[in-house]
C-alpha cells in the first residue's frame, strides 16, 4: 500500500516533471511560448552548463563558453535568451543574435538591469526562475533575488518569446502576457543607438505648427537630427531620420480628408512618403479611437515635461499631462515614444498607453496604408 501510494506520487512526480510538462513549453517556428497554467520551471546555470527542470525550446545548448541559451532556435542570426558570460564568474542574463551553425553569438539586445540601469551580473550556479504565477525572477547562486520583471500578482498567464520578427512583435522581444492577451511586460526598451533625446526641462518650450502643404514650423526650430526630413501633405514630420525605413513622428491625414492624426509611422525620406500604417496614434486613455485635429494643428513639447496636441485655435485636445519629465526619447527603430524623468526612469511611452496597439506594430508592414472609415464611436479607426 505505502508502496504503491509512493509509486503513484513518484509516478505523478515524472508526470509532473517530465511528461507532462513537455507540454509546457511549445516551441513554434517564431516563437517560445510557455504556458504558466501547466507549471513553472528553474534553469540553472551550472559551471558544466545549464539544466533545466523543463524540456526547453533550445536547440542548442549554447555550447561555446560565453552563452548560454535558455530559448534559441536552430537558424542561425535568430534570437536567444540566455547566460552571457561578462567575466570569469559572472553572468548577464541577455537577448543577442546566436547561430548554431558555428556556436558564435552577436552583441546583446538587451540585458537585466535594475531600477537604476545598470546591468545585473551574476555568479555561476544562478537560476532564471518562471514561477508558475506568472512572475520571472532571476536568482544568484544564494538564491538572494537579483532581477524580476515584477509582474507578480498581474495574472501574467503566458510567456512569449520571439526568436525573429513575427506578425505580434519584433525578434528578440520577450513579452508577458495576461489571460486578456494583454501586454502586460516587455523586454524591449529603447535601444541607445538611433534614439533621439530630446532635454525637455533644460530648454524652453518647443511649439510645432503644422503648415499649409508640407512640414511643421517649430519654434525654437528643430536641430538635427530631429528634423532633416520635413515630410508631405499627408505626413507632416516633427521628429524624423535622416534616412529610410526609419519611424517618424508627426502628424498625419486620414486619407483625402480634412481629419489629422498625431501619429508614429515608418518613413521613407528618398519616396517621400510613409511605409506602411501608423503604429500608434495620440488617443485618450486605452481607447484606440485617436484624437482628430485639423490642418493647422499644434505640436508641443513643454518644460513641465508635457507633450500636447492642440487644433488651430490652441485648444487642447491631447496631452500626457505636467508629468514632470525632463526628457524625451524617440527610438526610430522602434517607433517608440518615451518620456524619462531625471533618474532616467520611463514615466510615459507611447506603446503603454495602448499596449494592443503597441504589440500591432508589426502586423503587416508591407500592407497598403489603410483607408479607415470616418465612424464616430465605433473602433473602426483602430488599427489594422
Ligand atoms: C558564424 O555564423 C554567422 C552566420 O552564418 C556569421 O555571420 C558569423 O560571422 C560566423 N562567425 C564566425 C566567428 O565564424
Ligand atoms: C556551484 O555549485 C556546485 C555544486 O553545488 C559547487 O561545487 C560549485 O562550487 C558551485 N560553483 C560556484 C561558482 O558557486
Ligand atoms: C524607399 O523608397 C525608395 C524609392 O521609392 C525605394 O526604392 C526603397 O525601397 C524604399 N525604402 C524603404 C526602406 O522602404
Amino acid at each position: 500500500m505505502v508502496c504503491s501510494t509512493a509509486m503513484l506520487v513518484i509516478g505523478l512526480l515524472i508526470c509532473t516533471f517530465v511528461l507532462c510538462s513537455s507540454e509546457n513549453v511549445l516551441p513554434q517556428h517564431e516563437k517560445f511560448v510557455l504556458k504558466f497554467r501547466r507549471g513553472g520551471m528553474v534553469c540553472t546555470n551550472e559551471q558544466s552548463g545549464l539544466t533545466c527542470t523543463s524540456p526547453r525550446a533550445h536547440h542548442d545548448q549554447g555550447t561555446v563558453s560565453s552563452h548560454r541559451n535558455i530559448f534559441s532556435s536552430e537558424r542561425d542570426g535568430d534570437y536567444a535568451l540566455g547566460f552571457e558570460r561578462a567575466s570569469d564568474d559572472s553572468w548577464f542574463l541577455s537577448i543577442y543574435a546566436y547561430h548554431p551553425s558555428n556556436g558564435t553569438a552577436g552583441s546583446s539586445i538587451w540585458r537585466a538591469s535594475s531600477v537604476d540601469g545598470s546591468e545585473v551580473q551574476v555568479p555561476s550556479n544562478s537560476s532564471l526562475v518562471f514561477l508558475q504565477s506568472g512572475n520571472l525572477e532571476l536568482r544568484g547562486s544564494e538564491g538572494g533575488l537579483q532581477w524580476t520583471p515584477n509582474t507578480w500578482g498581474l495574472g501574467v498567464t503566458e510567456l512569449v518569446f520571439f526568436f525573429r520578427g513575427s506578425s505580434k512583435s519584433a525578434g528578440g522581444n520577450l513579452i508577458l502576457f495576461d489571460s486578456a492577451n494583454q501586454l502586460v511586460w516587455q523586454s524591449m526598451r529603447p535601444l541607445k543607438t538611433n534614439e533621439l533625446r530630446l532635454g525637455m526641462a533644460s530648454r524652453s518650450d518647443i511649439v510645432c505648427t503644422s503648415g499649409e502643404s508640407s512640414g511643421m514650423d517649430c519654434n525654437p526650430a528643430l536641430e538635427f537630427p530631429m528634423n532633416p526630413s520635413r515630410g508631405t501633405g499627408n505626413h507632416r514630420n516633427v521628429i524624423s531620420y535622416n534616412g529610410d525605413g526609419k519611424y517618424a513622428l508627426g502628424i498625419e491625414r486620414l486619407a483625402d480628408t480634412a481629419t489629422f492624426f498625431l501619429s508614429i509611422y515608418i518613413w521613407n525620406q528618398s519616396s517621400g512618403t510613409a511605409t506602411g500604417p501608423s503604429i500608434w496614434r495620440a488617443s485618450h486613455g486605452r481607447s484606440s479611437i485617436p484624437v482628430a485635429v485639423d490642418e493647422h494643428a499644434i505640436v508641443a513639447f513643454r518644460r513641465n515635461g508635457a507633450f500636447e496636441l492642440r487644433d488651430h485655435s490652441n485648444k487642447l485636445l491631447w496631452t500626457t499631462g505636467q508629468t514632470g519629465a525632463s526628457e524625451l526619447g524617440f527610438n526610430f527603430d522602434t517607433g517608440d515614444l518615451f518620456l524619462y524623468n531625471r533618474e532616467g526612469s520611463i514615466i510615459w511611452r507611447s506603446g503603454g498607453e495602448a499596449s494592443l496597439q503597441y504589440v500591432a506594430l508589426f502586423v503587416s508592414p508591407t500592407t497598403e496604408y489603410p483607408v479607415p472609415k470616418l465612424n464616430p464611436g465605433s473602433r473602426a479607426l483602430a488599427m489594422a
